[in-house]
């Protein structure tokens, strides 16, 4: 913050707003409206959240427009829509209505993706990267971004969803990630057999397991939500054997699915009979939230059909 002039007379000090907004939000059930204030207000003045904390020790004023950005916020309105951005592994996602916010324990994920891709750059000078199911882009952005030499394809359905990822490309890396407006389960068969790592954060929420959050339930889209199926995993079952079709031998799988699904999850790539043992991946919290499997070689040399039986889990 520039070492601007004292605060007016009269304009109400920026730590009393806080304070007032941190009052606001925890009464509305936000759970930590302290950071969820200084963020709304560290946007409105365009900087980071350490400059406004000095800010409000050097008892500046508070922006205009907090009061509501913060009613909106108590409304339940997820911050990232309110800010347009969301963090993830070092950069900024432009996010809003119609698209998934991405989430902190999906960085886990693509780091696994991130190491399978680095290592085939490593081996033989390049990667071919698919996100199944890309969202906002977050994947494949950070996998593009952090593995030079990678060629990233991003696969999204939802029009609205893929004009956001559009957007994300352009601002985050233009022409870094190969983007298709398609269904996952059937997308880019022209690269069947040669693909590197297939990485994908799918909807797998069960049909009855609402999200208790305002955020999550009633302003992430529906179709990034719901795996459909009894169990939630309809459409992971389709992204499985996509990876099964679409890998070469020895390419790597890596799905993300809700804790408890760790055991489902398992069993439904096991049950494909295209990839080695599937394992379990945990987040930073050593929660169960990822199935990592290495496609095998098919009898006969060829990569397998991707013909995958659906037995319940
Ligand atoms: C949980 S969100 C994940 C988005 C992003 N990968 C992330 O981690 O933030 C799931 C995404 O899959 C998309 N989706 C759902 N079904 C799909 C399908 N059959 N093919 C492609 N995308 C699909 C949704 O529109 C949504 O953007």
């Amino acid at each position: 913050m520039p070492a601007g002039p004292a605060n007016p007379v009269g304009a109400r000090e920026l730590g009393e707003a806080l304070r007032a907004a941190e009052g606001v939000l925890a009464c509305a059930g936000v759970p930590s409206p302290r950071v969820d204030a200084e963020l709304l207000a560290a946007h409105l003045l365009g900087i980071g959240r350490g400059e406004l904390q000095a800010a409000a020790i050097l008892g500046r004023p508070a922006p205009a427009g907090l009061d509501d950005l913060v009613a909106r916020r108590a409304a339940r309105v997820p911050l990232q829509h309110l800010t347009g951005t969301a963090p993830f592994r070092g950069f900024e996602l432009a996010v809003g209505p119609g698209v998934f916010v991405p989430r902190p324990e999906t960085e886990q994920v693509a780091q696994v993706a991130i190491e399978a891709a680095a290592a085939a750059v490593a081996a033989t000078g390049r990667a071919l990267v698919v996100d199944l199911c890309t969202g906002s882009g977050a994947i494949a952005l950070a996998v593009a971004r952090e593995v030079p030499g990678a060629v990233v394809h991003g696969v999204e359905l939802d029009a609205s969803a893929y004009a956001w990822a559009q957007r994300n490309v352009h601002l985050a890396a233009p022409g870094a990630v190969l983007l298709h407006h398609a269904d996952a389960r059937t997308a880019l068969a022209e690269l069947d057999g040669t693909v590197d790592v297939v990485v994908a954060n799918p909807p797998y929420v069960p049909p009855g397991a609402v999200p208790v959050d305002p955020e999550v339930a009633e302003h992430d889209p529906a179709v990034a939500l719901y795996g459909l199926g009894v169990d939630g995993l309809e459409v992971p079952r389709g992204i499985v054997a996509a990876a099964a079709r679409l890998l070469r031998a020895g390419g790597l799988l890596v799905l993300e699915h809700a804790e408890v699904q760790d055991a489902a999850a398992r069993g439904m790539v096991d049950a494909t009979g295209a990839f080695g043992p599937a394992v379990t991946g945990r987040d930073l919290s050593g929660r169960a939230r990822m199935v990592i499997a290495r496609r095998v070689e098919a009898p006969g040399g060829a990569p397998a059909r991707a013909d995958v039986e659906h037995s319940p889990s």
